[in-house]
């Protein structure tokens, strides 16, 4: 049966196999799909005995994206881009390609289940970690007027918005600007959620037009999806849809062929909503 893995350290709250196993039943492609805790000191040679063994696919989640980029031969414009990967296999010339899915999976979300528009929009990511960067081309990619990245530590954000400034405005914003007329999409891609907290936004930059989107996902509303409701937001959604999306991509990237997300999404909320 082919092989594919998830690498990351620590790895049990990974819910990519049970994803995949039901990606491949669903396309009736029988394969094996494990968790592995990988030792930091060992990520390179675990990943190169992976291959060395006949695995056919790898999913890299932290702390390991940026390492799993500088050991691929050939990365896609996102990889080389973002810095970060997220999907490894091994091409028919047998180099070592990366990906990542990860802007993918939140595009597909946001416009395919969701029906955004993100042609022309005012965009606030909040944060300025692997998350964002890695999401940044894919949200370039869509033409919106500007993006605004707002983090705790500015440094962070202003050097970001410097290498992904262009043809659509990226700039660094710090939370005592005022911003009139709110914006479209208010993106959190920090990990503020994992400690229950919200990170600090401008004042005026939620309107009751506002969409807003957390990275994370967890069981019931996320600490941010919570605030951006009461806010008055007009969508507030979670990160689960990306997470699944994500994997499918990889997944066609690996076998060739696009699961359906729908059902793989459902049951996964059916999940996080089970007691
Ligand atoms: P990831 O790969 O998940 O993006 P990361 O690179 O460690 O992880 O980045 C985490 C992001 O969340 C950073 O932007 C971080 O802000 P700092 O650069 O100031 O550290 C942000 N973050 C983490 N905890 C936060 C909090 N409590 N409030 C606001 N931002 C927070």
């Amino acid at each position: 049966m082919d092989r594919y893995a998830v690498f990351g350290h620590p790895i049990s709250h990974s819910r990519s196999p049970w994803i995949h196993s039901h990606f491949a039943q669903q396309t009736g492609q029988p394969l094996l799909y494990t968790a592995v805790d990988v030792n930091p000191e060992s990520f390179e040679s675990a990943v190169l005995e992976f291959f060395a063994d006949g695995g056919r696919g790898l999913n890299i989640t932290v702390p390991f994206k940026e390492r799993a980029c500088a050991m691929a031969e050939t990365c896609s414009p996102e990889v080389a881009i973002s810095g970060a990967a997220n999907t490894l296999y091994v091409n028919s010339m047998g180099a070592l390609c990366a990906e990542n899915t990860d802007g993918h999976g939140l595009l597909a979300d946001l416009q395919e289940n969701h029906g955004a528009v993100l042609v022309n929009a005012r965009i606030l990511l909040l944060g300025a970690g692997g998350a964002v960067r890695g999401v940044l081309p894919a949200l370039l990619s869509q033409s919106p007027q500007q993006i605004c990245i707002l983090n705790r530590s500015p440094d962070k954000a202003r050097l970001l918005a410097e290498q992904f400034n262009g043809e659509t405005e990226v700039m660094a914003i710090n939370p005592e600007s005022r911003q009139s007329g709110g914006f479209d999409f208010i993106i959190n891609g920090t990990s503020a959620g994992l400690g229950g907290e919200v990170p600090r936004v401008p004042v005026g930059a939620l309107t009751k037009d506002t969409w807003c989107y957390d990275m994370m996902y967890g069981r019931g509303e996320t600490a941010f999806q919570k605030w951006a409701r009461l806010a008055g937001a007009r969508k507030s959604l979670d990160g689960a849809g990306m997470l699944v999306e994500q994997a499918a991509r990889a997944f066609a990237i690996w076998r060739g062929s696009k699961p359906q997300t729908e059902a793989v999404i459902a049951l996964l909320r059916k999940e996080l909503s089970a007691p």
